[in-house]
């Protein structure tokens, strides 16, 4: 029971964060398409904030709205209701000019490349550069970095019919980044590639958003990526459904990367094993586990702290205090034998919570944790 690690408090990046300027505002936005009997409406009273450098990865079963809510983002649709700023515009009733400066500032990467058959992969790339008038030389610098970036060095001068799909979807992808964006929309962008490639895609966003600040949403299905988004919305119907929870999600994963039995977790498992973890709070003087229960949860301290009680059959003695960010609960899980201490708590508190089940397979997968946890325990008898 005693058994204790300390951990760093939630990652200083994360909280960071929270003071960036918002490069996304989405207030109470709604949308319709059609007129009249036919009008049918495809966003509900939509909320998002996005923060520059983030990256949101959005997702949602076909036709729950997420093009569209992209698209208005992206000045390619007219803000009908609600309220919606880039960086700092508002869009609704937005005129021609501002939304003329606004798209120079904007990388859009959709399914559909369209691509100039005429032109080879360069002059594509390059014609994005010229419509916001980029410095030519700075231009062919810019433009040779990505292609080689995205493993196309070898056909920069390639025609489209001379390109497999994913190598023009990669070529699209380069013709959206070319002007240096300072938000990037990409709608499905590794549909057409494989995990290799989209990998590729994936680790060059993470490199715009921590080196240029680059703000980037993404709709995709392939779950391959979700690891590098800070954050993961969920469209239902027109509605973004979860996003509050995913948040919490991402700060249970900040913690949860400080301790050794994660560390050896991918991303995506870490974010599976974030995602079934309870919350649990207590009052000060609640008892959290009692001693001879059976163990079902094993408890991570995200706030507060607990005292730790033993009753040698005699009397009951407080024998430790665990406080924010060390676990406990673990024992029972372990050894299949009852609760070997009560815990109580010492104010209010918060903890994570991870199910027996779930709680092995995440030891099953932490070699080196298991191997220190029975060292502790039983190492020592
Ligand atoms: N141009 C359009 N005209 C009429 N209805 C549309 C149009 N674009 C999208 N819709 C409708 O709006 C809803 C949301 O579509 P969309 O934003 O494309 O969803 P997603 O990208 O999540 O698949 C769907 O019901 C779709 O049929
Ligand atoms: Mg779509």
């Amino acid at each position: 029971m005693d058994s204790q690690t300390t951990i760093p408090a939630t990652s200083g990046a994360f909280a960071e964060g929270m003071h960036l300027p918002k490069t996304v505002q989405v207030a109470n936005v709604n949308h319709y398409f059609g007129e009249g009997e036919l009008r049918k409406q495809a966003l509900f009273s939509n909320n998002l904030d996005v923060r520059r450098g983030e990256i949101v990865i959005m997702t949602g079963p076909s036709g729950s709205g997420k093009t569209t809510l992209l698209t208005l983002i992206g000045t390619l649709r007219t803000v009908q209701e609600g309220s919606l700023k880039v960086l700092g515009n508002e869009l609704q009733g937005a005129d021609r000019d501002l939304i003329v400066r606004l798209r120079r500032e904007l990388g859009f990467i959709f399914q559909a490349h369209n691509l100039f058959e005429s032109l080879t992969a360069y002059q594509n790339v390059n014609m994005a550069a010229e419509l916001v008038g980029l410095d030519p030389q700075i231009a062919e610098g810019r433009i040779k970095s990505l292609l080689t970036r995205l493993g196309l060095g070898d056909r920069v001068h390639y025609k489209p019919k001379s390109l497999s799909g994913g190598q023009k979807q990669r070529v699209a992808i380069a013709r959206g980044l070319v002007h240096k964006p300072k938000l990037i929309l990409a709608d499905e962008p590794t549909a057409a590639l494989d995990e290799k490639s989209g990998r590729e895609v994936v680790t060059l966003f993470q490199e715009l958003a921590r080196d240029e600040g680059c703000t980037i949403i993404m709709v995709t299905h392939d779950n391959r990526i979700l690891d590098v988004a800070d954050r993961i919305v969920n469209m239902v119907d027109g509605n973004i459904k979860s996003d509050v929870a995913v948040q919490e999600t991402s700060v249970i994963c900040e913690f949860l990367k400080g301790f050794p039995l994660f560390a050896d977790l991918t991303p995506n498992t870490l974010s599976e094993v974030a995602d079934k973890m309870m919350v649990h709070e207590a009052d000060a003087g609640d008892v959290v586990i009692r001693q001879g229960d059976p163990g079902e949860l094993f408890y991570l301290i995200r706030g507060g702290s607990v005292d730790v009680l033993i009753d040698d059959g005699t009397e009951e003695k407080t024998v430790a205090q665990l406080n924010q960010g060390q676990y406990f609960g673990e024992t029972a899980l372990i050894t299949d034998e009852p609760r070997n201490a009560t815990i109580v708590a010492r104010e209010k508190s918060i903890f994570y919570a991870l199910g027996k089940a779930d709680f092995r397979v995440v030891l099953e997968t932490s070699a080196t944790f298991e191997e220190e946890l029975r060292q502790a325990l039983f190492g020592r008898q």
